[in-house]
């Protein structure tokens, strides 16, 4: 039979209803693997997931003067983030009104303007369009009337969050994260530098292994001796999970302290140590690939001791994900085979996966309901 052009497709014209339904933590089974390898997935993800969240866009250092602006996306939709005249944070669809083009290719500072580099409209940083070369023929067209949609933008900690539309209460988003931080600031933090890395996985598989300290001792021989996996808790919240735990002889590395990690519904996290905060974010790039950008932040720091401290991070960081790319390409192979069945998730070390798909579940019950 076939559908109404008209017909919006939502997730229950590819899987059972009952796939959907609330599971508890007692009896949950992971997700089946159709959710990691439909291709059909990431439209209906982009409209249930991304398009109803808080995106990370960046930190506000990065953009300190008018004009001053980053090129990012949430899921699919390309999006720029500036400075205007006034001081104000701004965020635009990055899609130029004519025929689509860009705005913005790269960050950059100091523009005065936007301008679409395929004809040449150029935008105000209050992102209405302040003149179109070439025309006057056109009957009834008033480039006052024309603008680039704008996102919510909301900041925390120097951070910067977007959202296209209706996306959780961002008080509720974050609440407690503040108070957890203890003397930590992220706004006193300075940018260092982004490392991006492309995984032949789905964005869920990435996010999973994340969310569970549970495949550490057998996947991170070195992450394992810095951590203390006996003491390694993982608490559930509204709208985010967190994972702590002391650090065990890394006092050459991060000092003494404790390891806090938060994962932000449904593709951010905040990786905060002694000294440093690394934040990820899963970008999708086709229902079996995706992008995680690697962001880190420091306090300001001069010399040479600053200087070795980062590069050891990095270094350090580069040798987990390393671990974690291989075994999330592995799992993406073993869930595309045809032979998986949703397992039983742990309920004493899944817990975080559990509140993740359970996340992810509601989203795509409310998309099939609306
Ligand atoms: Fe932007 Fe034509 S698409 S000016």
């Amino acid at each position: 039979m076939s559908t109404p052009i008209d017909a919006k497709p939502t997730i229950t014209d590819l899987l059972a209803r009952d796939l959907l339904a609330p599971q508890s933590l007692q009896q949950a089974r992971a997700l089946p693997a159709q959710f990691y390898t439909d291709p059909r997935m990431v439209a209906l993800e982009r409209r249930a997931v991304f398009a109803r969240s808080w995106q990370l866009a960046g930190h506000l250092t990065r953009i300190p003067e008018p004009g001053d602006h980053l090129v990012t996306e949430s899921p699919g939709l390309p999006v720029i983030v500036l400075r205007d005249e006034h001081g104000q944070v701004r965020a635009f669809h990055n899609v130029c009104r004519h025929r689509g083009g860009p705005l913005a290719t790269q960050d950059g500072c100091g523009a005065r303007r936007l301008r679409c580099r395929y004809h040449g409209w150029t935008y105000g940083l209050d992102g209405v369009l302040r003149s179109a070369p070439e025309m006057r023929e056109a009957l009834d067209f008033d480039p006052a009337q024309v603008r680039l949609p704008a996102l919510q933008v909301r900041t925390w900690q120097g951070l910067i969050f977007v959202a296209e539309g209706d996306a959780p209460d961002f008080d509720a988003f974050l609440a407690g994260i503040a108070e957890r931080l203890g003397n930590r600031r992220f706004d006193d933090y300075r940018f260092h530098r982004r490392v991006s890395y492309e995984i032949a996985c789905n964005w869920k598989v990435y996010a999973d292994n994340y969310l569970e300290g549970y495949h550490v001792p057998h996947i991170h021989p070195g992450l394992n001796r810095v951590l203390d996996y006996r003491s390694y808790v993982t608490q559930v919240h509204d709208w985010y999970s967190f994972q702590y735990s002391p650090l065990e002889s890394a006092e050459g590395l991060y000092g003494s302290g404790e390891a806090l990690y938060w994962f932000l519904y449904p593709n951010t996290m905040l990786n905060s140590l002694p000294g440093r905060l690394q934040t990820n974010r899963i970008v999708p790039l086709g229902v079996d690939r995706c992008r995680v950008d690697f962001d880190y932040y420091y306090p300001h720091e001069e010399g040479a001791q600053g200087q070795a401290r980062r590069a050891s991070d990095e270094a350090f960081s580069d040798e987990v994900q390393d671990e974690d790319r291989l075994i999330c390409e592995q799992v993406q192979a073993g869930l595309a085979s045809g032979s998986y069945e949703p397992g039983r998730l742990n309920p004493l070390r899944e817990n975080a996966v559990h509140h993740f798909q359970e996340l992810l579940r509601a989203a795509w019950r409310r998309d099939s309901a609306a």
